[in-house]
């Protein structure tokens, strides 16, 4: 197969993390990568999102999901050193693993039943009583009967990584143009290239990336759209004195990350009311609700950030990532609520694909949504 330096030129849609993340990988291994995008770049549910690494806790069923999400886990660390290379600039990788707190008996015995499964996967844990849990997170309500540490998780903050990976593309001279509105061009075969405000511009490759909005670009097949819609998350920040939270916490219905610069990021709702981004009384107080459940000495912290984004959820909770049944166009979307998780494995299986043909898992596939019924219109 050609090297990537002597092919044509790679068009991303989408300056989101997986967009840049796979910009990034692209042009480390030698191609030639422009990424464009109608908004600024790394903003959306890149921006948004509490940058949680979560592949265990979030206790993900479906095996192929399961499997992307624990490689992307234990893939991040590298990844993120190579980007802080790159780009001068520290995205914060915690890996100080991850704890879920019970309340009540219920809950108690879940965390006991996933403790046992994670056993007899070999993943690291820890099962606290309710002395030891108040201990490691003091700012647990006194009610607490329990909680599971998962040892080898923690979050990244996504903004600062998406400011990382700008700052490397830029050092490696590739062009991120944002505000720009994008039409595709495709022949009845295969990708021809995009038509943006300067003209048309030929691509061998075109990879939508474009989260949520990945079923809306111009100029793209029907059989072609992927079946994403929007699902709205709302996120709060509280600022709290240092180490008031160490961990990042689930609460029961909500989740906790404690950021450096001393804030405490609140999450999230999820709501299916399409491209509505607003920030809502109810979803406020549902966040504020939950968290002060789980944690009452919150109360009195100043709230310094209300915010929202929109996840690209798919059918099936899975990304969908590949070909298309037309030729050099492919897919990098449908990450719903694993994102940032999977920004560094999807840039990698997306860059093997390009560069060498490896196959994606078939459960990735556009095609699995049974002869593109799923797939919606423009
Ligand atoms: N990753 C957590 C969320 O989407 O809310």
């Amino acid at each position: 197969m050609t090297a990537l330096n002597e092919r044509g030129e790679i068009v991303i849609i989408g300056a989101g993390l997986i967009g840049l993340s796979l910009a990034f990988e692209l042009r480390r291994r030698g191609a030639r990568v422009a990424v464009f995008d109608r908004f600024e770049p790394a903003k959306a549910a890149s921006w948004a999102a509490a940058g949680m690494l979560a592949a265990r806790t979030e206790e993900i069923a479906d095996e192929p999901m399961r499997v992307l999400c624990n490689d992307a886990l234990e893939n991040f660390p590298a990844f993120v050193d190579a980007v802080r290379e790159a780009s001068a600039v520290d995205p914060q990788l915690r890996r100080d693993g991850i704890v879920q707190a019970a309340f009540d008996d219920a809950s108690l015995e879940r965390l006991q039943a996933r403790a046992r499964a994670l056993a007899a996967e070999g993943v690291g844990h820890t099962l606290l009583d309710a002395r030891e849990a108040l201990q490691l997170e003091p700012a647990l309500a006194s009610t607490v009967r329990g909680a599971l540490l998962t040892h080898d998780e923690g979050s990244v903050d996504n903004r600062l990584l998406g400011r990382a990976l700008l700052a490397a593309l830029a050092r490696m001279h590739v062009q991120v143009a944002t505000s720009e509105e994008i039409e595709l061009e495709f022949d009845a075969r295969r990708v021809c290239g995009v038509r943006t405000r300067w003209g048309f511009r030929p691509a061998e490759i075109v990879v939508n990336a474009a989260g949520a909005w990945a079923p809306h670009l111009a100029g793209v097949p029907d059989e072609c759209r992927p079946p994403v819609e929007p699902v709205k998350g709302e996120m709060l920040a509280l600022a709290m004195p240092h180490d008031f939270v160490r961990h990042t916490m689930w609460l029961g219905g909500c989740y906790v990350v404690p950021r450096t610069d001393g804030r405490l990021l609140v999450g999230a709702t999820g709501e299916r009311v399409g491209f509505d981004h607003r920030i809502t009384a109810g979803g406020q107080r549902q966040l504020l609700d939950r968290v002060l459940a789980g944690a009452p000495s919150l109360a009195g912290f100043s709230l310094v950030e209300q915010w929202s984004g929109l996840r690209p959820g798919t059918p099936d909770e899975r990304p969908i990532l590949g070909r298309t049944p037309r030729d050099g166009y492919l897919l990098a979307t449908g990450h719903y609520r694993n994102g940032v998780l999977l920004c560094a494995r999807t840039a990698e299986l997306l860059a093997d694909e390009i560069e060498r043909g490896t196959p994606i898992d078939p459960a990735f596939s556009l095609a699995r949504f049974s002869n593109n019924e799923a797939a919606v219109g423009a």
